[in-house]
């Protein structure tokens, strides 16, 4: 069960002087959809939707793309496929594609307009059969939609118009081009509610069907996400999401502009570049908004943890920590002992890490950096539902505590309408 422990900001922000009364009035405009941007709240009860409308289509189109394809592209942008990337990765492996496994490899494509990455993707593929999954709720960004040209070719060529139908599978919203291609092409589509907005359409389609696809058990994982939609809907200064949304907001006020989320698994690199984007997108607007950004120990205290120790005083450091290592291995004793490292023969290497973690946390709390901490069981199926749910009931109320609208990105929009008319003048 997902836990914060504020113990890490007394010296900053005492915990008995935390102030729940905005974070009350935020959650109540959130569970009575009365806030800004109430038409996109409809996440609050996605995972039980998704049990009971969607769950058998996911799982029948997920054995239809393993029995015949040894590779899945999955096409998409921002929350179109940070969601499912980071699933995989932090519960199979952040070097999913190269593990001993049953089910197919899975290639990231859509996210950026690099032909060197596309080149590399499609040589990657080489003569094996593949599926892909397209995935946008718009069904009108300009990276995946090129993209998906080039696959949706390439699929046509090996298997002809009729093979490649049976290859393609869509996900996408109630309406846009990609919606009218896959109807009228008779692809398998995978509906998109129009209530949910792409960052928070992880425990959806676009999060669900590659995760079942590399072999996650997503009947699992949404029976514990609704779980924790329900424990994370308490209004109450016990929930651990108003503690999280309650401290940084606190913090924030006092000029801490910068969150740093830190974890010492490098398998959850993919679930730092999905929180930053829930946080990023949904916070800064109005020119307000904490910015975030995500590290990686060991590596990063090598690059970055002078930084983190001496900078600016201006960031609060939320780690997340696993409290049951998935793997673990013992030190081994060396005759000799020339790295005079004996004194950690036997260990195991899983406390080591822990014991590390202990070190770097206090050491920046000296350092006057306020330290969250938010702990899962393992990684597993259980706390990426967890933490996804935990993240985005806090980003939403955080959001309404800053006064913003959590669920729309008019930065974004602004980005893509300039790119679409200086493409439209190339020669
Ligand atoms: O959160 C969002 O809405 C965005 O980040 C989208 O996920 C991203 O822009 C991709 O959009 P679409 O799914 O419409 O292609």
């Amino acid at each position: 069960m997902l836990q914060v422990n504020l113990s890490g900001i007394q010296d900053f922000a005492p915990v008995e002087t935390l102030d729940y009364y905005p974070t009350s009035l935020a959650h109540r405009a959130l569970a009575e959809h009365t806030g800004e941007g109430k038409e996109f709240t409809g996440w609050l009860n996605l995972p039980e939707r998704i049990i009971q409308t969607q769950l058998k289509q996911l799982l029948a189109g997920a054995d239809k793309i393993r029995n015949q394809s040894e590779v899945l592209v999955v096409i998409g942008i921002g929350g179109s496929y940070l969601g499912a990337r980071a699933g995989i990765e932090m519960i199979r492996s952040a070097n999913y594609n190269q593990i001993k496994k049953d089910t197919p490899d899975i290639y990231f494509a859509g996210k950026s307009m690099s032909p060197i990455e596309l080149a590399e993707i499609i040589e990657l593929i080489g003569d094996r059969d593949f599926s892909v999954n397209v995935v946008s709720k718009s069904g009108g960004t300009l990276e995946p939609s090129l993209a998906f040209r080039f696959f949706k070719a390439m699929l046509e060529k090996k298997y002809g118009a009729q093979g490649a139908k049976k290859r393609i599978f869509v996900t996408t919203g109630s309406a846009g081009a990609l919606r009218h291609i896959a109807e009228s092409d008779g692809y398998d589509i995978f509906d998109l509610p129009d209530d949910v907005g792409g960052r928070y359409s992880a425990l959806s389609a676009p999060g669900l069907l590659p995760q079942a696809c590399a072999g996650i058990d997503i009947e699992k994982l949404l029976n514990a996400a609704s779980s924790a939609m329900q424990q994370f809907s308490r209004q109450s200064p016990l929930n651990p999401v108003w503690q999280y949304a309650t401290a940084r907001q606190q913090l924030y006020r006092q000029g801490r502009s910068m969150e740093i989320l830190s974890c010492f698994e490098p398998s959850f690199h993919y679930m730092g570049e999905w929180w930053k984007q829930l946080f990023g997108e949904s916070e800064g607007k109005n020119g307000v908004g904490i910015f975030p950004a995500s590290l990686l120990y060991s590596t990063d205290l090598h690059s970055l943890g002078q930084y983190l120790q001496d900078g600016p005083r201006s960031m609060i450091e939320t780690f997340v920590e696993f409290r049951e290592s998935r793997e673990d291995l013992r030190i081994p004793f060396e005759i000799g002992d020339r790295d005079s490292l004996n004194y950690l023969a036997g260990k195991s290497l899983a406390t080591v890490n822990k014991t590390v973690e202990k070190a770097v946390k206090s050491a920046h709390i000296s350092g006057g950096v306020p330290v969250i901490s938010i702990s899962c069981d393992t990684m597993d199926e259980t706390s990426y539902a967890e933490l996804v749910c935990f993240f985005e009931m806090s980003c939403a109320i955080s959001g309404y505590i800053l006064g913003i609208n959590p669920f729309d990105q008019p930065g974004v929009e602004a980005y893509k309408a300039n790119m679409k008319q200086l493409l439209k003048s190339l020669d």
